[in-house]
C-alpha cells in the first residue's frame, strides 16, 4: 500500500478563545487501557509504516497528544465514528453513527477541512465521494478493510453482469450494499443502479422495482435475502451468485432459475454477523421469558425472521437507548456495540447473543496511535492515508449514492 504524504496549505493562527469543535468537549480524558500499538499490532496485516514514536505510546500519552493536535486544527478537522469502533476510539468522534448517517454527515457538512474516519475503507470512500472537492478524507489505518467487501471483487461482478447480459436476463437494476468497493457503487452509477445501506435496503429494493423487473444485490446476500422477503418475494423467486464458479457457468443457475427470478444475491456474506444463530435466540428466550431480540440484517434469514425486530447499527443503538427502564435485549451485532448500549443503558438489560466475543478484526484496526499520528501530521500541515478517488470513479459513485441519500 502506497501512504501518500502530501503539503497542505499553512495553517491559519488560531488562538486560545477559538471556539473548539465538539469533540474537544468529549470526554478524551478516559484512559481506557489502550494498549501501546507495538502489543497489539503484531499481526501482519496492521498498517506498519508508521513513525517509530507512535508504537509505544500509552493511553493517556495519545489522549493528550490527540487534545493538543485536535485544539490546533480548531473547526477544521471533525473526526466521524462508526458505532463499531472500539471505546478507546469512540470517545474521540465528534460524530458517530451507522453508515447512512455517516454519509449523509459527510454529504452536508462542508465546513470541515478534514474528515478523519475512523471505521473501515468503504465508509472512508463514500465519504470522500460524497464530501465537496476541497474537502480531504483520511482514514487512520489503511488496512482497515471489510471482509464482506473484498467477497465482491469489481472484476467477479463485471463478469456476471455480462453473463446475465448474454444469457438474455435483461431489466437488471444492480444495487451495491454500502460495504462494497467504489468502483461497484460506480459501475451502479452508470447501469442505472444505487447504493443501500442497512436503514434504507427496503426502500432502495422498492425504487429498483419501480425501475426494472429484477435486482441483482451484492455483495451481501443474507442483506438482500431479508429484504427481497420484507417486500414479499418468494424465496423461489430469488437465485444465489455464486462468484467462485467459473466464467459461463451462470453462478450455479439454470437459465429458467435466473430468467424466474426477481432478486438474485451476490453469495458474499460478513462473518461476524453469520455467528448469531436461532439456537442462540432460544436460549435468551428461555432465560429471560419476554426479553427483546433485535438484530442486524446481516445475519441469515432464519435468526432475523426469529428475532423481535431487525435494523441497522443506528437503529439497534436508538431502540435500546429510547426503552424504559427495565427493558430486556438480547443483541445480534459486533460486540463493541453491543458493549456500549450495555453500559450507557445501566438500568436495562443488554447482552450479546452470542457467549463468543465477536468483535470486527478489521474495524478494531484503528487504533488509537494511528488517529493520533494521522491528527498530528494534519495538524504540522500534511496529510497522511488520504483516501482520494479518480475523477471518473468519483463522478459515477456519486450518482449512485446521491440515489441512495434521496430514498433514505
Ligand atoms: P450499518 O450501516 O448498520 O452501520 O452497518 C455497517 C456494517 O458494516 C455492519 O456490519
Ligand atoms: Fe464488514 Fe462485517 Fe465488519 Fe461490517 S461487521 S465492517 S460487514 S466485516
Amino acid at each position: 500500500m502506497v501512504i501518500k504524504t502530501k503539503p497542505l496549505e499553512p495553517l491559519p493562527v488560531i488562538s486560545e478563545d477559538t471556539v473548539l469543535n465538539e469533540a474537544m468537549e468529549c470526554p478524551t480524558d478516559r484512559d481506557l487501557d489502550t494498549r501501546p500499538l507495538a502489543e497489539e499490532s503484531s499481526f501482519a496485516f496492521w498498517q506498519k509504516d508508521i513513525p517509530e514514536e507512535y508504537w509505544r505510546l500509552d493511553g493517556s500519552q495519545i489522549i493528550a497528544r490527540i487534545a493538543a493536535a485536535r485544539k490546533r486544527l480548531g473547526r477544521r478537522c471533525v473526526v466521524l465514528g462508526h458505532h463499531y469502533q472500539r471505546e478507546d476510539i469512540i470517545q474521540f468522534a465528534d460524530f458517530r453513527g451507522d453508515s447512512f448517517k455517516l454519509a449523509q454527515w459527510a454529504a452536508e457538512r462542508p465546513e470541515a477541512e478534514f474528515i478523519v474516519f475512523c471505521g473501515v475503507h468503504f465508509m472512508a470512500e463514500a465519504a470522500d465521494i460524497l464530501s465537496q472537492p476541497h474537502q480531504k478524507t483520511v482514514l487512520p489505518n489503511m488496512s482497515a478493510g471489510c471482509s464482506m467487501a473484498d467477497m465482491a471483487d469489481p472484476e467477479d461482478v463485471y463478469a456476471c453482469w455480462d453473463e446475465l447480459t448474454e444469457a438474455g436476463i435483461t431489466d437488471v437494476i444492480p444495487i451495491t450494499y454500502m460495504n462494497s468497493a467504489a468502483s461497484l457503487k460506480a459501475f451502479c452509477g452508470r447501469n442505472g443502479g444505487i447504493v443501500c445501506t442497512s436503514s434504507n435496503a427496503p426502500n432502495v429494493m422498492d425504487w429498483a422495482f419501480q425501475r426494472g423487473k429484477r435486482v441483482l444485490f451484492f455483495p451481501d446476500q443474507h442483506l438482500g435475502r431479508n429484504t427481497g422477503l420484507k417486500r414479499g418475494i418468494a424465496l423461489d423467486q430469488m437465485a444465489l451468485w455464486d462468484y467462485t464458479l467459473p466464467f459461463g457457468s451462470l453462478g450455479g443457475n439454470a437459465p429458467e432459475q435466473l430468467e424466474r427470478a426477481r432478486v438474485i444475491l451476490w453469495k458474499g456474506h460478513c462473518s461476524v454477523h453469520n455467528r448469531f444463530s436461532v439456537q442462540q435466540i432460544e436460549k435468551a428466550r428461555r432465560d429471560h421469558p419476554g426479553i427483546t431480540v433485535i438484530v442486524h440484517p446481516e445475519c441469515q434469514m432464519e435468526v432475523v425472521q426469529a428475532a423481535d425486530a431487525d435494523g441497522s447499527t443506528s437503529f439497534i443503538a436508538d431502540a435500546i437507548t429510547e426503552a424504559p427502564a427495565g427493558a430486556q435485549f438480547a443483541v445480534g451485532t459486533e460486540i463493541n456495540l453491543v458493549s456500549r448500549l450495555a453500559r450507557e443503558n445501566p438500568d436495562k438489560l443488554v447482552y450479546c447473543l452470542d457467549p463468543v466475543v465477536c468483535p470486527c478484526s478489521t474495524m478494531y484496526r484503528i487504533h488509537p496511535a494511528y488517529l493520533c499520528w494521522a491528527i498530528e501530521e494534519l495538524a504540522e500541515g500534511r496529510i497522511v492515508n488520504q483516501v482520494e478517488l479518480d475523477e471518473d470513479t468519483r463522478r459515477d459513485a456519486r450518482i449512485a449514492l446521491e440515489r441512495m441519500l434521496a430514498v433514505k
